[in-house]
């Protein structure tokens, strides 16, 4: 069993657990659910397990990484490859930055590409994150996920238009972390003034596999020590 996120203690822990507990609201039997990955996604993940348990729903869920994945056969969850089903209901999953108009950057675990792929296909794609994270503008290290064969070319044209994008390294191993879709990250740190604008410029990039912006959300769950406030649909 791979080591999870949760394994490690978490002062934001309590806060993380609050808003996977109010996007468990959202959930119904039968749904096909996108699961996110990381540190606030993995209470969702535990919570989705309890909560199926004690209900006896049936539920199918589509993984965002090898760790959620595990995570979910260890919850007990029904879970199905991405072609196996012809939709998804709903998808929850943390980020790294969420502005009011509820575009977010994504992708710090290097789950990127895949929580993108679930998040745009479901018809209820929400957020979970403590306040600290909700900021009036997107800026910070936005990923690039690159085909190897690509990533040279694709970093030369980012320094050519003015970003310098690193390529992220990983634990245990000497050179660039390898992602669950055998491609390399290159991180880029950057203000982004219109996050459309920027996932579409970036995602046309030959190479570029896809970004960590995101500009389709249908709420996000914003909590804090003194409660949860959402923030989109209700
Ligand atoms: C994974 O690739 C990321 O998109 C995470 O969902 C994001 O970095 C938030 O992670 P935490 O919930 O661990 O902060």
């Amino acid at each position: 069993m791979p080591a999870t996120v949760s394994d490690k203690p978490d002062p934001m822990g309590p806060v993380k657990k609050k808003v996977a507990l109010e996007a468990l609201k959202y959930v119904r039997d039968g749904m096909v659910i996108g699961l996110g990955t990381g540190s606030t996604a993995t209470h969702f993940i535990t919570g989705l397990g309890e909560l199926v348990r004690s209900k006896g729903w049936h539920i199918q869920c589509v993984p965002t990484s090898f760790d959620s994945k595990h995570l979910a056969f260890k919850s007990g969850l029904g879970v199905v490859e991405l072609d196996a089903v012809d939709h998804i209901d709903y998808a929850v999953d943390g980020a790294d930055v969420v502005n009011p108009a509820l575009q977010s950057i994504k992708g710090a675990g290097g789950a990127l590409v895949r929580e993108k792929v679930v998040a745009y296909e479901a018809k209820d794609f929400t957020i979970i994150i403590d306040d600290s994270k909700f900021k009036d503008h997107l800026s910070g290290i936005v990923p690039i996920e690159v085909t190897p064969f690509a990533y040279s070319t694709v970093k030369r044209k980012l320094r050519t238009d003015g970003i310098e994008a690193l390529a992220r390294t990983g634990t245990g191993k000497f050179g660039p972390l390898i992602s669950d879709n055998g491609n390399y990250i290159l991180d880029a740190r950057m203000d982004v003034a219109d996050a459309p604008q920027m996932e579409s410029y970036l995602e046309a990039i030959p190479g570029v596999v896809d970004c960590g912006i995101f500009t389709k959300c249908t709420r996000a769950i914003i909590g804090s020590a003194s409660g949860v406030k959402v923030v989109g649909s209700n």
